[in-house]
This record gives C-alpha cells, structure tokens and sequence, in this order.
C-alpha cells in the first residue's frame, strides 16, 4: 500500500520551471542524500512538466528532451533509485501540459505503460488544456485505471486546482493526493489563502488520498520560478512549513536542496514537525473557536479574530499538537481555550506541553495558552495529558 501517510518528496517546478536537466536531478537526488531529506522522510524526487521533446515520437510515445535528459528517463530513474530514492514525473489529463508539451488525453493507457517501463513511482497529472467538451472526472479515473493496469505501484497526484471539489471525488477514483487549489507563490498572502480556502475540507483528507495544497516555498526568498510579491522571511516559512506539517498534508519541498540555508534545512527536517505530518491516524486538526472578543471595546484584541487561528489535533499514542496560527500582520496575543479542546479545569487535567521550534518543555499548562504570536508567526506544541 503507498501513501498510508502523506507522501513527502521534492518536486522540480517552484525553483526551476523549465529549466531541468539530467544534472539537475542527479545533483537532487545526491542532495536529498547527503544533506538528510531522505533520513526525514523525503522520498520522492520529481520532474514537473517540461521535460518532453514538443512532439510525440513516430509510435505515438512520449520522449525525452534529448538536450535536457541526454541519457533518456530510465538512466535518471535508475540514478535516482540507486540512491534509495523514489522517482516521480509529470504528465496532464488535457490535450497538452501547461507548458505546451504532449499531453496524456486520449494516450493514458500507453503513457502509463511507458512511465511504468522507466520505473516512475509518482505521477503527477495536470489539467491544462483540457477539452472543453470532455468530462474531468472521466479523465482522472481513466488515468488512474491506467496506472493501475501499468502492473507498477504508482502514486497518483491528480492536480486538477479544486475544479469540481475534488475532496468529494479524488478519493473515491483511486488518487493519491489531489491539488485542491490554484498555483501557490512564494509569498505569505498566496499560502495563507490556500490554507484558509481549504478549512472546511482538511475533514476529507486521510490515509492513502490526502489533500494537496501545492508544493512548499520554504527556502526559495524570492528566488525561482514562482517568486511573485513580497519576499518571504523566516518567520512566515516558519509559518508555512507549520502550518502544512500540522494540517497533515503533502510535503513537497520547492527550494533548492542543493543550498537551502540552516534554518530552512532544520526548519523542513524538524522531526516534531514531521511526526505530527506524518501520524498514522491521519486526522485533521480541530479548530478551537473563541469568538468575537465580548467586553465592546476590541482594542487589546491586536490581531483580528479571524487571523488568530488555534487548532489542537489528536494524534498517535496519545499525544496531541496544539498550534497557534498569527495569519494577520500584526503582533498578538493568541489564545488556545483548554475547555474548549475538551478539559474544562473541573476535569483536572492539563498537558504537559514541548515547543517544537525551541524544544522548551511548559509543564501541567491548564485553562489557557495567551502566548505572544508575531506577525505571520506560530507557535506550535506536542504533549500528553497530564493528571493535575
Ligand atoms: C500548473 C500546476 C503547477 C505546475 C505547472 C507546470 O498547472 O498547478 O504545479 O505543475 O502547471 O506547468
């Protein structure tokens, strides 16, 4: 079975877009090694679209740009399979892939087989281009049955940017994660909206279909293929990388792994973080509602209510993770409500609570947490009950 838990990799197309090459990946995979992506639990390497020649081959087959992968698409799987990494490509279920590439509408059963014949572990399929008469889910399930006939086990990344609600569907046909947004830009405001639109639909996501909210930034500061609008700083990667780990949803890095700086590197391999993506029970964060502030004046109240988001998730083994979300661009207070996570004080019980980004230990914290949240910042917690 694959993807029991999210599935975690690298993906080519934040930083380099179009420009991918043999090297590249090599280089990626060595990377992955070397500097402990695939000791965290990145897996995956993947090629995003533009990796084709413009034109199908004499037999209808899909080929390799012969300048960017001179030795074909096997001779890079193998690479990337020798160094105890899985191998992921790209194709799209409309007629060409956004970047006017042969596409797989109408070839899906014979691309399936060949990506299957390089030893691809991941596709990733697009909606680019798609026929304005021909039916979406039709295409996804046949892509999907596709893969299946390859004889290969396949991780199906159906991306069709939420058309059609695909948290409803994606499931049902067999994919593996599902693109529930538009293309996030290395910037707060892009990743914050494609959190927020998706609150109401994490419920859906689970072992073996998880919702995909794109690709990360983390490490790219403006740099790359997707850099529009304000520079990101370490805090609102802090805050991107948090907020995905906590929702337990793909994580894809963007960055350039061959040079991401410490912080990014820690901040991406920090092993609470991941536990908490990577629990077995794959449930969704429970948001903790505080409502409105009630005494007339709001003027304590720094950061509008709806931008101080707090979430407790139960996990695993008993433990929890708390996380205090500050989406606005103000400095707070945000408060997380023990009674409304379920220990009203008469219960008398608390957490004995760890601060995943300083290791910090807070012991027997009851009633509530008011911890100061900077701008675009977060704090986030695992811990276990605690008999006061
Ligand atoms: C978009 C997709 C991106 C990337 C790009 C390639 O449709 O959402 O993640 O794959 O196409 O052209």
């Amino acid at each position: 079975m694959i993807a029991m838990t999210p599935p975690m990799g690298w993906n080519s197309w934040n930083t380099f877009g179009t420009n991918i090459s043999d090297a590249l990946i090599r280089e990626m995979a060595d990377a992955m090694v070397d500097k402990g992506y695939r000791d965290a639990g990145y897996t995956y390497l993947v090629i995003d679209d533009c990796w084709s020649k413009r034109q199908r081959g004499e037999r209808g087959e899909l080929v390799p740009d012969p300048e960017k992968f001179p030795n074909g698409m096997k001779a890079v799987a193998d690479y990337v399979h020798s160094r105890g990494l899985k191998f992921g490509m790209y194709s799209c279920a409309g007629v060409m892939t956004c970047g006017g590439y042969p596409s797989s509408f109408g070839h899906e059963f014979e691309d399936a087989a060949q990506f299957a014949s390089w030893g691809v572990d991941f596709l990733k399929y697009d909606f680019c281009n798609f026929p304005s008469g021909a039916d979406c889910k039709t295409a996804y399930i046949t892509m999907s049955m596709a893969l299946k006939a390859s004889g290969r086990e396949i991780l199906f990344s159906a991306c069709n940017w939420g058309q059609q609600e695909p948290w409803k569907w994606m499931r049902s046909i067999g994919a593996h994660m599902y693109r529930s947004t538009g293309d996030i830009q290395d910037n707060f405001v892009s990743f914050r909206d494609i959190l927020r639109s998706q609150l109401d639909n994490f419920c859906m996501s689970g072992n073996c279909c998880f919702n995909d909210i794109d690709m990360l930034t983390v490490g790219m500061y403006g740099k790359g293929n997707v850099a529009l609008g304000d520079k990101c700083t370490d805090s609102d990667y802090r805050t991107q990388f948090g907020l995905w780990s906590f929702f337990g949803v793909p994580l894809m890095l963007g960055g350039d792994l061959r040079n991401m700086n410490d912080f990014c590197r820690e901040l991406t391999q920090n092993r609470d973080l991941i536990r908490i993506d990577q629990d077995r029970e794959c449930r969704p964060p429970y948001q903790i509602y505080h409502g409105r502030p009630q005494y007339g004046s709001t003027d304590w109240w720094t950061i509008p209510w709806d931008s101080a988001l707090s979430f407790i998730r139960h996990l695993s083994d008993n433990e929890f993770a708390i996380g205090l979300f500050n989406l606005s661009d103000a400095d707070g207070q945000i408060t997380f409500t023990f009674a409304n996570a379920g220990l009203p004080w008469q219960s008398g019980f608390g957490m004995d609570l760890r601060d995943v980004f300083t290791g910090e230990e807070m012991t027997s914290a009851r009633d509530y947490l008011t911890p100061e949240v900077k701008a675009h910042d977060c704090r986030i917690f695992i811990g276990r009950l605690k008999k006061l």
